[in-house]
């Protein structure tokens, strides 16, 4: 097969890529993130009890798969050796299983701190960041100034660590509340933390990929966030400082573009967005507020109640496009078996036009037009078999083949490993 597959999020993030890339494992041996970091939180339920991940590829719950945290992703020692204290809690050592980019970048308490005060600073403009230090990682990164996982074995590590930290703490100087930042308490810990990490082996993971591609190595790559929280096509600025596209596999990753193989779409059958930012089909109603209720939208990582509303096929389309998408899955199909009418936007209006191209802005002032759909009325949580759907959700999946053009190959039907649905 000599390709690696990709899985990613078609909107603004908590699609259920967790618990996706949990389900397709058994078929791949490596499991690679490739971007972002701990503002990720990825879910994979496994009889009733919720495991979330922040920075450990979703693969880990599976024996013989090997997961790699690759060049694209910034690190937070602190929360990653947390998130591997408690899987290793679960099922014994992990330290075979879990491989580190010596290219990934740390994210350093001052890096947190940084985040704070520029969001602080912007007000209500705030972006709504997870605070997990995530831009000023990037900047630093893009920057030339980052340090890097390979770095920690340098003897002059201290030092570079010093250096960048005094930057920080000038750039924070300007802050008006700079004061509220004591990072000292934090810092013990992060280096705690990156000691502990030392067991784990620290490896120039872009040969390791293309070795294990070159053997023929069934690879899955694990997208974070969503197509529309990309920093380049997503709704800037209101999106994360990482490429979260499909393009991002390839840097994140070391792998050449002839390298991809299928690329998995997942999206919610509805909407819903974290943070601040444009989202057209919001919903501030009552029915908003049940897509809440039912779905459990609330933020795996900041525990934020998340924004709700209908699916937005401008927004799909796009995603797809942006993405060479190959297969579709999805998610959260049940979270709409009450409702008697189901709504899409097909397209905008904008100005007195009508759009179906998702514009530069993110849609910041546009009217969605909308579709309906006669809802199916029926609880298809215990559904395993695609026939056996309800003929109208049945409709609501072709439409939106035909819409994007693209297969739904999963339907998902609860947050459990085992309610899924694989079509043809
Ligand atoms: P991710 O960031 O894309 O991995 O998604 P999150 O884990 O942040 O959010 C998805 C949430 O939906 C999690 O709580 C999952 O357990 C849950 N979930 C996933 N698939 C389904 C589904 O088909 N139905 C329901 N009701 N919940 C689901
Ligand atoms: P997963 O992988 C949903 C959002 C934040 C904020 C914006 C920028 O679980 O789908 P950042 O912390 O990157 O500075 O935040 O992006 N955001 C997410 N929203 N799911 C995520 O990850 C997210 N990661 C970041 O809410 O609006
Ligand atoms: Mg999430």
């Amino acid at each position: 097969m000599n390709q690696i597959d990709v899985v990613l999020g078609l909107q603004w993030g908590d699609e259920g890529k967790g618990k996706v890339v949990d389900c397709l494992t058994p078929g791949y041996k490596v499991v690679a993130r490739f971007q972002g970091g701990p503002n990720a939180g990825h879910s994979i339920s496994i009889e009733g009890k919720s495991h979330v991940l922040h920075t450990v590829p979703s693969g880990i719950f599976r024996d013989g798969v090997l997961n790699i945290i690759g060049n694209g992703v910034v690190v937070d020692p602190v929360i990653l050796y947390d998130e591997i204290s408690k899987i290793e809690a679960l099922g014994g050592p992990i330290t075979d299983r879990l491989i580190i980019s010596k290219r990934a970048h740390l994210i350093l308490p001052t890096h947190r701190a940084l985040d704070a005060a520029s969001e602080a600073a912007k007000g209500k403009a705030k972006i709504g960041s997870t605070l997990k230090g995530i831009g000023p990682a990037y900047m630093d990164k893009t920057g030339r100034n980052g340090l890097r996982f390979g770095d920690l074995l340098l003897p002059e590590f201290e030092q570079k660590y010093l250096a960048l930290k005094n930057k920080h703490q000038q750039l924070l100087s300007h802050y008006k509340d700079f004061s509220m930042f004591n990072t000292d308490e934090y810092e013990q810990k992060w280096f705690e933390a990156v000691n502990k990490l030392r067991r784990f082996q620290f490896v120039d993971t872009e040969f390791l990929v293309n070795r294990k591609l070159d053997e023929g190595t069934p690879m899955l790559a694990e997208g974070a966030q969503g197509s529309l929280l990309d920093v380049e096509f997503g709704s800037y600025p209101f999106v994360t400082s990482s490429n979260t596209l499909a393009a991002g596999v390839c840097s994140g990753l070391g792998v050449a573009p002839s390298k991809i193989g299928k690329v998995y779409g997942i999206f919610k059958a509805y909407c819903t967005r974290v943070g601040s930012g444009p989202f057209p089909t919001e919903l501030f109603d009552e029915t908003g507020e049940t897509l809440r209720q039912i779905g459990k939208e609330f933020g795996a990582t900041t525990g934020r109640p998340r924004r709700c509303g209908w699916l937005d096929m401008v927004a799909l389309k796009y995603a797809v496009m942006m993405n060479g998408v190959t297969d579709l899955i999805m998610m959260k199909s049940d979270v709409m078996d009450g409702f008697d009418t189901i709504k899409v936007a097909t397209s905008y209006k904008m100005g007195g036009q009508t759009t179906t191209e998702y514009p530069y802005d993110g849609g910041t002032s546009v009217e969605p037009v909308y579709t309906e759909f006669k809802g199916w009325k029926k609880d298809i949580s215990g559904v395993r078999k695609y026939e056996d759907l309800p003929a109208e959700m049945k409709d609501y999946v072709a439409f939106i083949e035909k819409e994007t053009g693209c297969p739904i190959r999963i339907v998902s039907v609860g947050p459990d490993r085992d309610a899924i649905i694989f079509k043809d």
